[in-house]
């Protein structure tokens, strides 16, 4: 059986059986409105297992687990009154809290990776919720990636990386935001950003006052933002205005698309940039080409995620994660 013959396109009766999948405690991939997810019942500490093992993922990296509903969510963590309120203007949506664990809280201890708190998500993808529904249980997902390569924003780019470590790739098209949720934590008065995403930090100080972003290396509130990640084969070269020989070039904006093998935006519009980052990475990736250079791009809004996910793209490569 090739890798390809795991898609499945959406249907009722898909969804039964990526739930019936799932509660038999065997991995599915899922679309989410950031980027596909590899799921597994994170109730299930085996199942919540294999996901570490499919992805080559280390595990002190925790796993972010996906919820229909904030009532399904306070039965596993505990909500302060912050993070009520921002469960109320972003959820469904690319927000993740991590929050403490309940005392009876029934997930698999393997997605804390062995911390007191629990990474929470409600997604927005229709098919994410309809899949929550069916299955009834929490699902544990990482983005569906072999560990520290580009994530996947369609269902082939799952096929192509994970292969037939997934038994199952519920196709449901194009991820909408195109990168990973916005992880955030709490101290005593300040909300922490942990990993920009696709709420932006200007997003989240307009609903609560002061945000911090947490140091970039800071195993301990983060493990999971060690350095080099989201990696095409090749190199790449950030905040280049040239093209050099046997280079691809990724641009931003219409002063780069002469040069551009790809232009992420020609218009220079970052939400558009942001949903045709990782897809771009992946193409140039499989056209060989010596390295990737990639265009400036500003440091506001999701411009913060795209470069964020670039720098690690660009990182020395000794230690990967997922
Ligand atoms: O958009 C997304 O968030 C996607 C989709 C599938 O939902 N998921 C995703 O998961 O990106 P993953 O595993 O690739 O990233 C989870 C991030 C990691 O940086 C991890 O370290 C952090 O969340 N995280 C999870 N649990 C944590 C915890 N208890 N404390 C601190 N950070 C945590
Ligand atoms: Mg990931």
């Amino acid at each position: 059986m090739s890798a390809l013959d795991n898609i499945c396109s959406p249907s009722k009766e898909a969804l039964k059986n990526a739930a019936r999948i799932l509660q038999a405690g065997e991995l599915v991939a899922f679309p989410t409105e950031t980027v596909y997810g590899l799921g597994a019942d994170a109730s299930n500490d085996n199942a919540t297992a294999k996901i570490f093992e499919a992805k080559g993922r280390p595990s002190f990296n925790p796993l972010i687990v996906h919820v229909p509903d904030i009532e399904t969510a306070r039965k596993y963590v505990r909500f302060n009154a912050r993070a009520e309120n921002l469960a109320a203007l972003f959820w469904p949506g690319a927000l993740t809290m991590v929050l403490p664990r309940n005392e009876e809280c029934p997930i698999s201890r393997l997605a804390s990776a062995g911390l007191p708190t629990l990474a929470v998500r409600v997604p927005a993808n229709p098919l994410a919720r309809d899949l929550l529904l069916e299955v009834g249980r929490p699902i544990a997902a990482p983005s569906a990636n072999p560990s520290g390569q580009i994530s996947p924003t369609q269902a082939i780019h799952v096929a192509n990386g994970l292969k037939d470590k997934v038994k199952l790739i519920l196709d449901g098209g194009t991820c909408k935001i195109g990168v990973e949720s916005t992880v955030i934590g709490f101290s005593e008065d300040e909300v922490i950003l942990l990993r920009p995403g696709g709420v932006t930090k200007e997003q989240l100080q307009a609903a609560c006052g002061k945000v911090t972003m947490s140091a970039p290396d800071s195993k301990i509130t983060s493990p999971g933002m060690l350095l080099s990640h989201y990696a095409p084969s090749c190199p790449v070269r950030l905040n280049a205005d040239d093209k050099k020989e046997g280079e691809a070039y990724l641009g931003f904006g219409p002063e780069t698309d002469l040069i551009s093998t790809i232009n992420l935006s020609a218009s220079g519009d970052l939400t558009e940039a942001t949903a045709n980052l990782f897809s771009s990475l992946h193409l140039l990736d499989e056209e060989g080409f010596a390295s990737i250079a990639v265009a400036p791009i500003p440091e506001i809004g999701l411009g913060v995620a795209i470069n964020d996910r670039l720098r690690r793209a660009a990182a020395p490569r000794e230690k990967q994660e997922g």
